[in-house]
């Protein structure tokens, strides 16, 4: 017997999607434009398709009120889509510490004027170009250029380039902003 719920997944998009939910261990993702369903997709367990599993978690009843009500500021539609999201957020951290791959981009700001400056960051980045994939400088005024280097590789190299443009003479703010390579499903 099929659920009756049916959640608009991606509020604003173009073709908005409905998860439907059956107690026979199935999903029904229907894809339509407004609320005329052009697509049916089905996916079913082991059918190589798709490899969702369904689990039960126990938890306090304030714990899942706090959780509700977190998800519903963070503008998830449905606590299975921000599970998803905390787990695929721990693997990350996981990555970090381990020294996996990893993409992201490392953003600065710094004084074109400073004696020198602009060299180091260009021997830097000569130095890293295997984990540097592009970058990209924006003139911000007379003195003050930004710069956004994206880079892919071990986070352990990434993170040391990182403090090391930070750490240059001149480089007056700078972050580093990691996500998975997108192998984390
Ligand atoms: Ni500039």
């Amino acid at each position: 017997m099929t659920t009756h719920t049916a959640r608009k997944k991606s509020e604003g998009a173009k073709a908005e999607s409905f998860e439907l939910s059956s107690n026979d261990h199935m999903d029904f993702h229907l894809t339509g434009t407004h609320k005329c369903v052009t697509k049916i997709i089905l996916i079913t367990h082991g059918d190589g398709v798709s490899d969702i599993i369904r689990f039960g978690v126990s938890l306090e009843k304030g714990l899942l009120d706090n959780f509700d009500d977190l998800i519903r500021r963070r503008k998830y539609t449905n606590r299975s889509e921000a599970i998803r999201d905390l787990i695929r957020q721990e693997l990350l951290k996981r990555d970090l510490e381990e020294d996996r791959e990893v993409a992201g981009a490392i953003t600065f700001i710094y004084d074109h004027h400073q004696r020198d400056l602009l060299n180091k960051i260009i021997d830097l980045q000569h130095d890293h170009q295997e984990t540097i994939q592009s970058s990209q400088h924006i003139h911000l005024d007379h003195h003050n250029c930004l710069e956004i280097v994206a880079v892919k590789g071990m986070s352990g190299d990434i993170s040391r380039l990182a403090d090391n443009i930070k750490a240059l003479r001149g480089v007056k703010h700078g972050s580093l902003s990691l996500s998975g390579t997108g192998k984390i499903k």
